[in-house]
């Protein structure tokens, strides 16, 4: 059992705290929103997550899950500290640490023997030799401490799986005593462990966001050409996924990757590698292919309905991906943004989203099933693969839509069969009738 504090209560922050409870450990999880800690207190938990709430509260009560606003208390009472902090994108596409900087002051400010702080939130390369510099600058006592970096590889949607099961972990440590810390706290996980000093660690985590993001990219441009040669992305990605040199994960072509990591992650490894004297085309390539998607789908439905000014859109769909109600960097919403701006009138429906997205979607007529979507609309756009549209009774959408068209962003139905039930379906990088 170690004792453990967690700063930072988002999805790492909160999925990591839950994980380490579970595990036996005893965590404190610290967060500067009162509002959020007070609920999490109260046991309602901020996010949409499968399996967290039930990992919560089950570890609240068993009291290895703590909950506060104060990092003082969390500093004196843990040996093992996490920093679980946003690091969101400035304009220029680099990363904003100043969350990360605060925090390491107020740590080093408290510590009163030695700590071991763990770098978990998505940072750029040479964080961790900045956060310790900032302690050492900050800790006139000269307490002992390691820094450690943790990249942090879970899928929002299937965290506490990912938390349980991880591939790997990365532990970035530059000491025999802070590695056997980390070695015996990740025991219970029984996963390979890769140990290697900080700055590599920090990159391990830039090069497999930027590789999935290229190989989502690569995915979407051969299917431009499918579109072009009449040929079919899904067989393509499947024949290539048997390869098992290629993999099958992350070659499903769509409008595009979203959410709070990859567009950020992308933008940070881009302007890092220029810092350093490294313009790396490839991920900028594989950047404006993403950014490319969304137009992609606006020229389908333009083409199913000619004129979009004054029709009806429904869309199914608005989280950045299924089973999650995140919608950070959701190419839904922008794509729903830019059929507002060309004067459609557009009615939406997602199964956990709409809360979060109805502030972002002034004018946005929210539906309560997607039925209702479908009512008197010219088309419907499915934008996120929600299994609750695989099951849709596609003869009463038929029967409700103003005119037979389904434009489907995320390849949710075989082409053939829509055709054969009626419809105009447009899907991405299929063969045509
Ligand atoms: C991603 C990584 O997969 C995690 O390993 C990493 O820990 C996390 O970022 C992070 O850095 O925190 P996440 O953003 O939760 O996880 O979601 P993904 O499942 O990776 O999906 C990202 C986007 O790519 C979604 O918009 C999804 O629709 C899109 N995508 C994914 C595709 O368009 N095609 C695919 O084949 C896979």
């Amino acid at each position: 059992m170690q004792k453990i504090a967690v700063i930072g209560a988002g999805y790492v922050g909160l999925v990591t705290a839950a994980a380490l409870a579970e595990t036996g450990n005893k965590v404190l999880c610290v967060d500067s929103d009162t509002e959020k800690i007070r609920k999490l207190k109260n046991g309602a938990i901020p996010i949409y997550e499968p399996g967290l709430e039930k990992i919560i509260l089950k570890n609240k009560n068993l009291k290895r899950l703590l909950f506060s606003t104060n990092i003082k208390e969390a500093t004196v009472s843990a040996q093992i500290i996490f920093i679980c902090v946003g690091t969101p994108s400035r304009h220029d596409g680099s990363a904003d640490l100043s969350a990360v900087q605060k925090v390491a002051q107020e740590i080093a400010r408290n510590m009163k023997e030695y700590k071991v702080i763990v770098e978990k939130s998505t940072v750029p390369a040479e964080t961790g030799e900045k956060i310790k510099h900032t302690i050492e600058m900050n800790n006139p006592g000269g307490v002992a401490f390691d820094v450690v970096s943790n990249p942090e590889f879970l899928r929002e949607g299937s965290a506490m799986h990912d938390a349980f099961h991880p591939d790997r972990i990365v532990i970035g440590v530059e000491s025999e005593r802070a590695e056997k810390i980390m070695r015996q706290l990740y025991k219970p996980f029984k996963a390979p462990i890769v140990a290697t000093n900080i700055n590599t660690a920090e990159l391990i985590k830039h090069a497999c966001n930027s590789f999935l993001a290229t190989k989502i990219s690569f995915i979407n441009a051969i299917s431009n050409i499918c579109e072009r040669v009449n040929a079919d992305v899904e067989k393509v990605a499947l024949a290539m996924g048997l390869d098992t040199r290629i993999g099958k994960e992350f070659l499903q072509a769509g409008i595009g990757f979203g959410g709070s990591c990859f567009p950020k992650d992308v933008d940070a490894f881009i302007y890092l590698a220029a810092q350093k004297g490294y313009d790396f085309e490839l991920l900028k390539a594989a950047r404006k292919i993403n950014q490319e998607r969304k137009d992609v789908l606006l020229k389908k439905i333009e083409e199913a309905l000619w004129i979009i000014k004054d029709k009806t859109i429904g869309v199914l769909g608005l989280s950045f991906k299924p089973d999650t109600d995140d919608i950070r960097s959701s190419v839904a919403i922008d794509i729903i943004k830019l059929l507002l701006y060309a004067g459609a009138k557009v009615k939406a429906y997602d199964p956990k989203a709409m809360e979060k997205a109805r502030s972002q979607l002034k004018g946005v007529i929210f539906c309560a099933n997607p039925y209702e979507v479908a009512r008197k609309s010219d088309c419907v756009a499915i934008l996120t693969e929600w299994q609750e549209f695989r099951e849709l009774d596609l003869k009463k959408i038929k029967k409700l839509l103003r005119q037979p068209v389904i434009i489907d962003g995320r390849n949710m139905f075989e082409p053939q069969q829509m055709h054969a039930m009626g419809f105009v379906y447009k899907s991405i990088g299929r063969r045509r009738k």
